[in-house]
């Protein structure tokens, strides 16, 4: 496959999805969520009663996966579940399945599949060590745990879903995302690391902006 591949890896709430989404919108190329592919997986194992420890059940679920991502929502059996995914169960359930070798390798058609001229920007966690190895450009995009609590504190303030400050809720944010990071670095299966052949941006001190540029440029940077 000859498509140009934009690799961006991190860890969660790292911004590495909507830096990514944004690159892939200023070049005209698809893009890719591939923990979206892992949230729909656990939700539907979710609502059709499989164990989240059923290994084969949930290869076998995984394969027949029924998902679309279109118009901005995202689609599991025909229904919107754009909520649903983005909810703080789904992500823990996400990455309790995704330590399973054999729903991750059911998962791998599906995530090249997005793979399609003109190019594809894709993020995740394995997106260059796995998925896409011969990926043109690898980016590993990474910030302090304590920045992305804030800015998923933050978020929570702005969309109203917070009636106050709440120091409580910061610290389980926190707590959250260091244990989401353990898990996903601590797992034998396509652990969550820097590949040697990826850059490394750390956007403790820079905007959504400031990233999106320096991917741009790391991949102009590529011919
Ligand atoms: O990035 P997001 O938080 O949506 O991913 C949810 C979970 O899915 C992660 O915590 C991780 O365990 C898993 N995941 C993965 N490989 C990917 C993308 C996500 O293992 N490429």
């Amino acid at each position: 496959n000859t498509v140009p591949v934009i690799a961006i890896d991190g860890p969660s709430a790292s911004g590495k999805g909507t830096v990514a989404q944004r690159v892939a919108q200023r070049l005209g190329w698809h893009y890719l969520d591939s923990g979206a592919i892992y949230r729909l997986a656990a939700l539907a194992a979710i609502q059709k009663g499989v164990a989240l420890t059923d290994e084969p059940a949930l290869a076998k679920l995984a394969r027949h996966l029924d998902i679309s991502f279109a118009h901005n929502h995202i689609y599991l059996d025909g229904e919107t579940v754009d909520d649903a995914v983005r909810a703080e169960e789904t992500g823990n359930a996400a990455s309790a399945i995704a330590t399973l070798p054999a729903l991750r390798a059911a998962l791998l058609d599906r995530q090249r599949a997005f793979r399609q001229a003109p190019g594809l920007v894709a993020d995740g966690r394995d997106m260059a060590s796995v998925v896409f190895t011969d990926a043109k450009t690898k980016i590993y995009l990474t910030a302090t745990a304590e920045i992305r609590a804030q800015r998923r504190y933050r978020q929570l303030l702005e969309k109203g879903l917070l009636e106050q400050a709440d120091n409580a809720i910061f610290d389980r944010i926190l707590q959250d995302i260091r244990d989401r990071d353990a898990r996903d670095s601590a797992r034998t299966v396509a652990p969550l690391q820097q590949s040697t052949d990826a850059a490394l941006l750390d956007t403790t001190e820079l905007g959504i902006d400031e990233a999106v540029n320096q991917v741009l440029a790391l991949h102009h940077r590529n011919p």
